[in-house]
């Protein structure tokens, strides 16, 4: 989607968000959070960050740098990082994760949940959090992605992908063309609740092939 689509929409969504999508997301948000938090001292980039739901479970040893495309999102993960008196939080900035301002290598980790079936690019988006990313350092993907094989599954994200704009993201996005080109070596692909019907996939910056775990997905 177009980012102005996505700015629309989520001006519409942002009041009702945690409401409608804060539990069905919940499992992505404490699985990435839980692998992240047994470090210390991590400089951290959530990219999407929303209204911040993530923001008050991060262990206070990192530093958080939030990113969206949307005001009205980003003013209440503001909201809540005044409420709750979180201290770890560097900034939250309105920007577009498919061309971000941050210099090379500047994050230690970076966290896209539940963004790129949103973006209209998410190649780019891909690039992205590489190249901001530090070698070696860790990327968290948190996504619905859609079956690789022909079936009645595939069929039915197809059919729901034609309303994309209405419902605010692509239920058609396959993950193998998203990360067999992006440079990175996977470390960890898990089916999340409900239903295996979300991915998170532990990627590190390095340029190991990502085709053995892939193909075993
Ligand atoms: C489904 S919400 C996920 C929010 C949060 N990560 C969570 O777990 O609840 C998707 C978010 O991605 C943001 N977004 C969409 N396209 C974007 C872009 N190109 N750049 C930055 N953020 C974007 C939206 O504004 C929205 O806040």
């Amino acid at each position: 989607m177009h980012i102005d689509t996505v700015r629309a929409a989520y001006r519409r969504y942002a009041g009702v968000y945690d409401l409608v999508f804060g539990k069905s997301f919940e499992a992505g948000r404490q699985q990435t959070l839980d692998r992240i938090n047994g470090r210390k001292g991590l400089r951290i980039l959530e990219v999407g960050v929303g209204t911040g739901l993530s923001l008050p479970d991060y262990n206070p040893d990192h530093t958080i740098v939030g990113i969206d495309a949307s005001e009205e999102m980003l003013n209440l993960a503001r909201e809540r990082v005044a409420k709750k008196g979180i201290r770890n939080v560097e900034s939250l900035v309105e920007m577009d994760a498919q061309k971000m301002t941050f210099e090379d290598q500047s994050f230690d980790v970076v966290v896209a949940m539940y963004v790129m079936t949103v973006v209209e690019d998410p190649q780019a988006v891909m690039n992205e959090l590489k190249r901001v990313c530090k070698p070696g350092g860790d990327i968290y993907i948190v996504n619905h992605f859609s079956a690789e094989k022909a079936g009645l599954r595939l069929k039915f994200e197809r059919m729901i992908a034609n309303f994309a704009e209405l419902l605010g993201w692509h239920a058609d996005m396959p993950m193998s063309p998203l990360l067999s080109n992006a440079g990175i070596e996977i470390v960890t692909i898990a089916k999340l609740p409900p239903f295996g019907m979300f991915t998170m996939v532990h990627c590190r910056n390095s340029d190991t092939a990502a085709e053995s775990l892939l193909q075993a997905v």
